[in-house]
């Protein structure tokens, strides 16, 4: 699914220095020995996992992917690390009782991996989560809507919807859902007020509460520029915002 050029492309920032701080301040929310079971959805290179395996005791963690190129990539990340690691195929062999350190294929917007599964689920993603790769499914019910419609659909909010949904499905209920949000193309909203309505309000609609924001200036994420027929929300600030949910 994804090509060896995007998974190049995000091993520069995802090493960078910048993302790399960016990772360990998301990763501060995993509580110290915190235990159960903790789900990074769309790991990558399986940076926060990695994280919360030395931060917590869980008795498991789980790295999902869609591409098993970047699990391959995440793989090598972790044993290099030191990290006893291990990659399944088939998500639906992946059991709350099980333990270790597990690499999954799967796709989080019709993920197979059991509900209910994680204690704790981080998403880390940049632009709000709008370039996962939808299913090929999802493409063809998007130009059927438009042949009939006459103007494209909102994939973009139906793929917000769609992967909450996903993540508050995959977490027990009072369990932790955290959403570290890397902006648009490069620039972030100075005020962020309305995307946290926006936030709250899509809470609500899949079975989340949001309990904190943060907003964490990191200069060195994004560029300055909103460039023009982007979405723009104000001034740009270069950084991050961090939604913190619990699963009701
Ligand atoms: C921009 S990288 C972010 C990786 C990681 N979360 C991080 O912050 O470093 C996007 C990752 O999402 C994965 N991905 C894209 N669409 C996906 C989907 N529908 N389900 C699961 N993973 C997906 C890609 O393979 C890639 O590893």
């Amino acid at each position: 699914m994804y090509t060896e050029v995007k998974t190049h492309y995000w091993k520069s920032r995802a090493f960078s220095s910048e993302y790399q701080k960016a990772y360990g301040e998301v990763a501060r929310n995993v509580p110290k020995k915190a235990r159960g079971v903790f789900l990074e959805a769309a790991c990558g290179f399986g940076e926060i996992l990695k994280r919360a395996y030395r931060r917590g005791s869980y008795q498991l963690l789980i790295g999902q992917d869609a591409s098993s190129e970047m699990l391959d990539q995440a793989h090598a990340n972790l044993a290099k690390a030191g990290i006893p690691v291990r990659i399944e195929t088939d998500p639906q062999c992946i059991e709350r009782d099980a333990s270790g350190v597990v690499l999954v294929t799967d796709d989080l917007l019709r993920s197979h991996l059991p509900a209910g599964l994680a204690d704790m689920t981080v998403f880390t993603f940049p632009d709000f989560g709008k370039k996962l790769v939808p299913h090929p499914v999802d493409w063809k019910l998007g130009d059927a809507f438009q042949a009939v419609a006459g103007t494209p659909p909102d994939l973009d909010t139906r793929i917000e919807l769609r992967y909450k949904h996903a993540l508050a499905r995959l977490t027990a209920k009072n369990g932790t859902i955290i959403i570290a949000d890397y902006g648009i193309d490069g620039s972030f909203p100075y005020n962020h007020a309305n995307i946290t309505a926006g936030a709250t309000r899509m809470a609500e609609m899949t079975h989340m509460r949001l309990q904190e924001t943060a907003f964490t200036e990191n200069k060195g994420v994004w560029s300055d520029t909103i460039e023009a027929g982007q979405r723009s929300f104000g001034t740009a600030k270069k950084g991050y915002i961090t939604f913190l949910m619990r699963k009701v």
